[in-house]
């Protein structure tokens, strides 16, 4: 499957794109936070607990150091992953309620993500069936696995059935954080606002004390391993388990069916103190010696950062929070235009690095 413009920024040779170049990752979310009200600030920019995680999260601490004299006139980032040939190796994570902070929500960011692979969120405010008419490309369905097995099936029929074409289950959250700054453990949603999925789930899961919130039977405290195999084994969709951190957990997932792992630690909203996802990739990736391909995500704010992910062995990156500012700050068009930015970023840095293609990109490249 072939999706996006190979054209779509061009920073060959470190050439500006034909359009106006998108602002800085930082800039967009200075925007977005002035565009967000405090609810939808503090569901989006907040961490766990003390904010340790969410402080440490970045990958500035790695250095390149670039091979030279090579052709760099033609950086190439096109990819291949679990069956889908994409333009860049950035996707968009699953993050959840996209009306609050854009009226046109899941269906806005799933157009904007053209050109890369879209994944919805269980706690979606839009129905997936909408999102799924919307999308510009390849889409993915993630869920948390769920109290309900049957629930859970049905989901993943109903994905497929509106051409997802992965399933990611998540499974570093089997309660929910305490996200003291946002001053609430679940997902509050204002009046006039539903769940796309989970409001169809066959048991309550709003709670009686915040009518408006998903709260804790949403999520699933008792995903182990063999229920993580047998959802693996229910479902015709190519399965990624996000949420990995340990080695022996990747290998215990390969052994579980999975046809990839993610090595996320949730964007720092769940377990504070929780290892940096930069430290835990190469862990991960020495441990599944190329069985099955290894994603990152976690504060990939710049191309630099995708560079450094794909020098400790990820295949590709997802981006979560950026997401979320591009829909704040423009809708679509802002989601678009922070791809673009975070790809040119990504070209320019392989030509700087002398790695004109993603498989030059090596253990070697930093110092
Ligand atoms: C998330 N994340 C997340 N993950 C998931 O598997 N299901 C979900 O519904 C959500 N929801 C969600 C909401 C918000 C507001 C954020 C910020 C994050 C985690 C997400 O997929 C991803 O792992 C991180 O966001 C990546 O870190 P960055 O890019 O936000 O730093």
């Amino acid at each position: 499957m072939t999706v996006g413009h190979r054209a779509a920024t061009g920073a060959a040779g470190a050439a500006r794109p034909a359009e106006p170049l998108a602002e800085p990752l930082a800039e967009l979310e200075r925007l977005a936070d002035a565009a967000m009200d405090e609810r939808a600030r503090g569901y989006v920019s907040t961490g766990a607990g003390d904010e340790v995680s969410l402080r440490e999260a970045g990958w500035e601490h790695l250095r390149f150091a670039p091979y030279t004299c090579v052709d760099v006139s033609r950086p190439d980032t096109r990819t291949e992953l679990v069956g889908h040939r994409l333009d860049h190796p950035v996707l968009v994570a699953p993050t959840g309620c996209h009306r609050l902070v854009h009226a046109e929500g899941e269906t806005a960011s799933a157009r904007g993500a053209a050109g890369t692979v879209y994944c919805l969120s269980e706690y979606t405010t839009t129905p997936m069936e909408e999102v799924a008419r919307a999308a510009a490309g390849p889409w993915w369905v993630q869920l948390n696995g769920s109290v309900d097995d049957a629930f859970t099936r049905e989901r993943l029929e109903a994905a497929a059935a509106h051409g997802a074409t992965a399933a990611v289950v998540t499974v570093d959250t089997p309660v929910a954080g305490l996200r003291e700054r946002q001053g609430w453990d679940g997902v509050s949603l204002p009046e006039g606002l539903a769940f796309g999925v989970l409001d169809r789930a066959p048991y309550p899961v709003r709670s009686p004390a915040e009518p408006h919130g998903v709260h804790r039977p949403a999520l699933d405290a008792r995903l182990t391993w063999p229920r993580l195999a047998a959802l693996c084994a229910s479902t015709e969709l190519p399965v990624l388990v996000k949420g990995v951190l340990r080695g022996d957990d990747a290998v215990r997932c390969a052994e579980a069916g999975a046809d990839a792992v993610i090595v996320s630690n949730h964007g720092a909203r769940n377990l504070d103190s929780v290892v940096r996802t930069s430290d835990a990739l190469p862990r991960v990736v020495a441990a599944l010696d190329g069985r099955i391909p290894v994603l990152v995500d976690g504060a990939i704010r710049r191309g630099g950062d995708v560079v450094k992910a794909l020098a400790l062995g990820a295949r590709a990156v997802l981006v979560g929070r950026p997401v979320l500012w591009g829909l704040a700050v423009d809708g679509a068009d802002g989601v678009r235009r922070m791809l673009q930015r975070l790809r040119y970023e990504l070209e320019m840095t392989m030509a700087l690095c002398g790695t004109p293609r993603l498989a030059d990109i090596d253990a070697g490249l930093l110092a």
